[in-house]
């Protein structure tokens, strides 16, 4: 597989799941895991160009894809639009949530780059916060929604889909 653009090639148990892959394999330990159920949000990544929860994947469903982690949104120290937005609207407290959020922001605003705040509502509705009530979030990707290009141009090139 591809993860943030570099390849990586490993051999793994059937049953691992793909969430623990990324952290206890290739120590990407950005993405976390909450309820390791498919309920909180807070191990979304985008596979193939999509957010999945990786507590939900096998590793080895991932084979042949291109992933993109919260380690894969910066470039360099020149943070992604979102997490600049995010940090200067005081979007996270504790932070176990965000990244979680900012992926699923992410590939949101690249489908829908001029959201209402409606919009933003609905689409973070199936990630979960215990710190923030939302508001700060919600107003983070309203903001780095209105710097046109940025977003997008962080984008991940997707190889034919796959149905999981
Ligand atoms: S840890 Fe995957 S959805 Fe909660
Ligand atoms: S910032 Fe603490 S759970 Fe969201």
């Amino acid at each position: 597989m591809t993860v943030n653009g570099k390849s990586y090639e490993r051999l793994v148990e059937a049953r691992m799941m793909l969430a623990d892959f990324l952290r206890g394999e290739l120590d990407l330990t950005g993405t976390h895991l909450g309820c390791e159920h498919g309920v909180c949000g807070a191990c979304t990544i985008l596979l193939n160009g999509e957010a999945v929860r990786s507590c939900l994947l096998l590793a080895v469903q991932a084979d042949g894809a291109e992933l993109l982690t919260v380690e894969g949104l910066a470039q360099g120290n020149e943070l992604h639009p979102l997490q600049k937005a995010f940090h200067e609207r005081h979007a996270l407290q504790c932070g176990f949530c965000t990244p979680g959020f900012l992926m699923t922001a992410f590939a949101f605003l690249k489908e829908t780059p001029n959201p209402t705040e409606a919009q933003v509502r609905e689409a973070i509705s199936g990630n979960l916060c215990r710190c923030t009530g939302y508001l700060p979030i919600v107003q983070a990707i309203l903001q780095a929604a209105s710097e046109p290009g940025e977003i997008s141009s962080k984008s991940v090139s997707t190889p034919p889909a796959r149905r999981l």
